[in-house]
This record gives structure tokens, C-alpha cells and sequence, in this order.
């Protein structure tokens, strides 16, 4: 919590009935990276609940795509625990917690750049297999039909939804990077994912695509009951878009809030908001990997 005295808001209270609280979708307890003398992550612990934008800060270095890599599977901590959705996944691969429901853009676009829009976003469903196996696929059978109709009706769907119909069928390489980071966020939502981690989504994007990113998201774990754990440098699109807000600040947390607690915080001013005006933040990725 910060010095300021922002609250750490609760998102799990217990229940009137006395039932027990809700099992958040992500959770992180006593979470510690170090990289050689670096402390990266110190002692982190972190919540996430269904339907829930959490947005995560702080400046740059703070240790945020860290916590990402510590969640998606990428990086093992040194020391702590990571749950999904109750069930403990420390030790999972990257590839067991993709297929619990767990998804991730990056801070850098990460698409298959030579293939189609339709085709990277479709691939995100090819892990579950069209069922029948290879004798499925030489004689066309009828569910594996029904099966590719289903798939391609549904990346239709996010297509849409994310405004990329018109480019459905041009190389994603080929696209600016906001359409690019589009196509890589309907990758990430067309399995209906259960915690959608988001590194700075906003960067590179105009301020119209920026709305529409917003709206996706509110769609999306409002459609999906889906755990959203964002990191943005963008302040104003935090603050209006997310229900809490987490603040790192050297590899700790600095503060937990809602945007208003967070806004007002004097800790959190001092290490991050008070070093620029509210939504002038600038990105790591716009700025070519300087620090601000
Ligand atoms: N692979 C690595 N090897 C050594 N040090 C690393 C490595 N990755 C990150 N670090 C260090 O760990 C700390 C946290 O880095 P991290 O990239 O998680 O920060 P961040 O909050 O995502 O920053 P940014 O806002 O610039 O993206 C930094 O001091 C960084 O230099
Ligand atoms: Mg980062």
C-alpha cells in the first residue's frame, strides 16, 4: 500500500451467506525474480477475478512483462506461487497453462507476419484438433465440416469485432502496427480465454483504434467472464478503463486501488504518475527501448 494511504481494495470479500469467497482466476503469493543482482519481482502478490480489468503500472524497469513471463509460464520465480483459478501451475509449461485457458499479447507484436490475418487468428483454435484425427481429414468427414464451419464462423466473429474484416486476407506483416496489434488480440480472444494478459496494447495504436481496443475489452470479459491483466503506460486509458489498479515500483508492489485511490496516491505520484502529466507516459516500445 502506498505511503499516501491508497486502500487495498478486497475483490474477493466474504460472501453474506457465508459461503466462501470466489477463487480468483489468477493469484499470484509471494512471487520473487532475480536476474544476477537485479531483483526484478520481490515478495509479489496479486489477484485477479473474473470479469475484472486489472490494470498493472509503474515506471519502466518496474519488473511488470517479468510478472507476465512469471504468469504465462515463461519464466519460473525463484520463489512463490502461481494459481489459476484455484489450482496451483508454478511448475506448468507456457503450453499446459495456453490450454487452461490463458492467453497473452506481447509488449513487441508477436504474429506469424507472412500469414493472413484470418490465418493467425484461426490458428489459435488448431490445438484443439477437428476430432476423427487423419482419416478426418482425408475423406472429409462430416464433423470435422461442421467442426472448420464452427471455426471459421467464430474467427469471423472476432474478425469483426475487432475491425479487421476488410484485412481478413492480408499478411498481418503487411499491416500498420495497430491493425497488427488487433490481429494479434483477436488471436488472443478467439478461444475464449479465461485471463487475457495484455502487455502495453495501446502502443502504436491512433486514438480511434485505442477507443475500440478499450470497448473490446470491456466486450470481452463482460461476454467471456474474462480475468484481464493489463500493463499500459497510456495513464488515461488505465484509469478509464480498468476496475483496480496494481502499481510496481522496483520490482514490488507499490500500491493496489481503484484508479481514483491510485490517482490520489502520494507514494504512487512520487515513484511514477508525478514524474509526467497523466496520459503522457511514453511507451518503451514507441521510443525504441530507451528508458523514460
Ligand atoms: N532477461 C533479463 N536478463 C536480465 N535482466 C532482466 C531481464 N529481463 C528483465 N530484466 C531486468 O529486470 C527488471 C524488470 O524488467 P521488466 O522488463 O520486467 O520491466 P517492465 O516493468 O516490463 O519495464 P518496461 O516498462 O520498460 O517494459 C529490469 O531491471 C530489467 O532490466
Ligand atoms: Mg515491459
Amino acid at each position: 500500500m502506498g505511503a499516501g494511504g491508497a486502500t487495498i481494495l478486497d475483490p474477493y470479500p466474504a460472501r453474506a451467506d457465508g459461503q466462501d469467497p470466489i477463487t480468483p482466476v489468477l493469484a499470484l503469493e509471494g512471487v520473487s525474480v532475480h536476474f544476477g543482482g537485479i531483483a526484478a519481482l520481490t515478495d509479489v502478490a496479486l489477484t485477479v477475478a473474473a470479469g475484472e480489468v486489472c490494470g498493472l503500472i509503474g515506471p519502466n524497469g518496474a519488473g511488470k512483462t517479468t510478472l507476465f513471463d512469471v504468469v504465462s509460464g515463461v519464466r519460473v520465480p525463484d520463489h512463490g506461487v502461481v494459481r489459476l483459478d484455484g489450482r496451483e501451475v508454478t511448475s506448468w509449461s507456457a503450453v499446459r497453462r495456453a490450454r487452461s485457458g490463458l492467453r497473452r499479447t506481447f509488449q513487441r507484436v508477436q504474429t506469424f507476419g507472412w500469414l493472413s490475418v484470418a490465418d493467425n487468428v484461426l490458428a489459435a483454435l488448431e490445438w484443439r484438433g477437428g476430432g476423427g484425427g487423419m482419416l478426418a481429414d482425408l475423406v472429409g468427414l462430416p464433423a470435422r465440416r461442421r467442426h472448420e464451419r464452427e471455426r471459421r464462423a467464430r474467427v469471423d466473429e472476432v474478425l469483426e469485432l475487432c475491425g479487421l474484416a476488410a484485412v481478413a486476407d492480408q499478411p498481418v506483416g503487411s499491416l500498420p502496427i495497430g491493425l497488427a496489434r488487433m490481429a494479434e488480440l483477436a488471436r488472443a480472444i478467439v478461444d475464449r480465454p479465461r485471463l487475457l494478459l495484455l502487455d502495453e496494447p495501446t502502443s502504436g495504436l491512433d486514438d480511434t483504434e485505442v477507443a475500440r481496443l478499450g470497448e473490446r475489452i470491456h466486450e470481452i470479459r463482460a461476454e467471456e467472464s474474462c480475468a484481464v491483466l493489463l500493463v499500459e503506460h497510456d495513464v488515461s486509458f488505465v484509469m478509464g478503463r480498468c476496475d483496480r489498479i496494481v502499481v510496481l515500483n522496483l520490482g514490488e508492489v507499490l500500491a493496489v486501488g481503484s484508479p481514483q485511490q491510485i490517482q490520489n496516491d502520494a507514494a504512487v505520484r512520487t515513484a511514477y504518475l508525478g514524474e509526467v502529466e497523466i496520459g503522457q507516459v511514453q511507451s518503451n516500445v514507441d521510443n525504441g527501448g530507451e528508458l523514460t
